[in-house]
């Protein structure tokens, strides 16, 4: 089956679903998602959207924040583009219809990590993701020159000469391959975190985007930098959600078992400072401490006040036997891929025609440590951009391709879902937030005698998909071994000071050594 579009948008995250209501005023729009459209690491984000609304705030301070947050490896022109063209874009958002919280007539203005100004956009106090996503699902949903294809999952990104024709798929539906030819292909498959047992992402988040540009030659950047969010919740059994960083804004204090405020000393931000920093100091408490978890303490703040601040979290805590206004029970959990696919500013990658937004984008912005909720705004700002460059650009695509008879053998189900949760076990407890030499070479050696082992059969969707999972997995280890120091979300434990013999962004590209270039400024 054939289908052929002007834009193909892969991925239904804030960036693929804002980037296809922009791009159907140019043309048609294809929206492909592998499960349904309302699945995203948008739709779970808490915190909000990082931009400058406020009359004492300005992208001067935005940019200053990002700059410091992201360990010195952001690339000045790209942040400089997010901070200044960012409150445009949330104004374009509020003018469609979109309705952030306000507090007395004015916008409400949430405090995370790494911010020295009270600057996150949010709504429904804690379902910001929830509320923009659906906002723009609804937007998408009615208009006739999108339609959306759900249970589609891309299997190969179709290129012939370096120029993108659009995408191979295998509809879960019909159960058939389909072919998606589209003049622009963009790309807006999310992270990959829940290659890791501990994450906030849902369990689709395993960076099939990366596996599928690195395979037609993409060039991979920074995948050493898996940020881990300090404060998810802990329980014995495993299950987790995210303890949104607003939680901290709103006066919440990290304590370790004694009660003890242990940010304290550690940066002038205390609990507001940039995620690696207390990321790394939760562990190093718990470390101390032999357990497995720190908390966070709320009781000297007006509990009613905090249950109207962050109703998700509290009724996720209530369910979990645990009551948010005492103290909730937190330890890191993987939470963000800061590096990715290497874009332009204009979301354009080293193939013509193909595009990649959002998470799976390595703009150049989240350098080593992603500063808080700035990915929500960099998912409009460059999705827009992308698609302006689309449409000033036009290549001729190819539309030579065919149905190459994937099939899906379902039965294999149970052994991927056994085989993946082995993986995420190896990549937490030897590639996780603390990684040495011998950790990393330990995981790798597993990766590879899990692909030995595995019965991987050509054209076949479980194959392929468990290929991706462990090719991602190796990209990101891969990575890690080359630098050999500890910056932003990277900690060595064998080389834990920052080097600045590493200043400079690492590249993975297929059939080639891997490489580190320059950091623009
Ligand atoms: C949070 O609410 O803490 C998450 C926001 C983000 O990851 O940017």
């Amino acid at each position: 089956m054939f289908q052929k579009y002007n834009y193909l948008i892969v991925g239904s995250g804030l960036a693929g679903l804002y980037a296809a209501w922009y791009a159907s005023k140019y043309g048609k729009v294809a929206i492909l998602t592998k499960s349904s459209i309302d699945v995203s690491n948008s739709y779970h984000a808490q915190g909000g959207i990082a931009a400058v609304t406020d009359k004492d705030d300005f992208p001067a301070l935005h940019f200053k924040d990002t700059i410091d947050a992201g360990g010195g490896l952001c690339d000045y022109k790209p942040v400089e583009i997010l901070v200044n063209e960012g409150p445009q874009r949330v104004k374009d958002l509020i003018e469609a219809g979109m309705k952030f919280d306000k507090e007395k007539g004015h916008l409400a203005l949430g405090l995370e990590g790494g911010h020295h100004k009270r600057r996150v956009l949010h709504a429904g106090g804690d379902s910001t993701g929830k509320m923009v996503s659906q906002f723009m699902i609804d937007q998408v949903s009615s208009n006739e020159n999108i339609d959306i294809f759900e249970n589609h999952i891309a299997i190969e990104i179709l290129v012939k000469d370096k120029i993108c024709s659009g995408v191979r798929v295998w509809d879960c539906n019909s159960q058939k391959e389909m072919v998606f030819l589209g003049d622009h292909t963009m790309m807006a498959l999310g992270g990959t975190s829940a290659v890791y047992k501990r994450t906030t992402n849902p369990e689709t988040t395993v960076g099939d985007g990366v596996a599928l540009c690195y395979n037609i030659g993409n060039q991979i950047c920074d995948m050493e930098f898996i940020q881990f969010h300090p404060t998810s919740f802990y329980s014995e059994k495993g299950f987790t959600f995210l303890i949104s960083e607003a939680v901290r804004g709103e006066g919440a204090y990290l304590v370790n078992r004694d009660n003890k405020r242990f940010m304290i000393g550690k940066h002038e931000l205390k609990e507001l400072a940039p995620r690696d920093v207390v990321a790394k100091a939760i562990f190093n408490e718990m470390k101390m401490e032999k357990s497995s978890n720190v908390y966070l303490t709320l009781d000297h703040l007006d509990g009613e006040k905090i249950k109207r601040r962050f109703p998700m979290i509290n009724s996720l805590c209530e369910k979990n036997g645990c009551d948010m206004t005492k103290r909730i029970p937190v330890a890191p959990a993987a939470h963000y891929m800061c590096g990715g696919v290497k874009t332009n500013v204009d979301g354009a990658t080293n193939i013509t025609n193909l595009y990649v937004c959002g998470e799976l984008a390595s703009t150049g912005i989240m350098g080593a440590n992603r500063l808080a909720s700035n990915s929500l705004l960099e998912c409009l700002v460059f999705g827009k951009r992308a698609v302006d460059h689309c449409h000033k650009n036009n290549a001729k695509i190819s539309e030579d391709y065919k149905i190459e008879g994937y099939s899906c053998l379902n039965e294999k189900d149970d052994t991927f879902v056994e085989v993946k949760n082995r993986i995420s076990d190896i990549m937490n407890q030897y590639a996780g937030i603390i990684k040495s030499e011998k950790s990393l070479k330990f995981a790798l050696n597993e990766l590879d005698n899990i692909s030995k082992s595995s019965n991987i059969i050509e054209n076949e969707i479980y194959s392929l998909r468990l290929e991706n999972l462990i090719c991602v997995c190796k990209l990101i280890i891969n990575a890690a071994l080359l630098r050999k120091e500890s910056r932003g979300a990277q900690i060595r434990e064998d080389y834990p000071d920052v080097s600045n013999g590493y200043l400079h962004h690492s590249i993975q590209e297929k059939g080639k050594e891997t490489t580190f270039i320059n950091i623009e400024k």
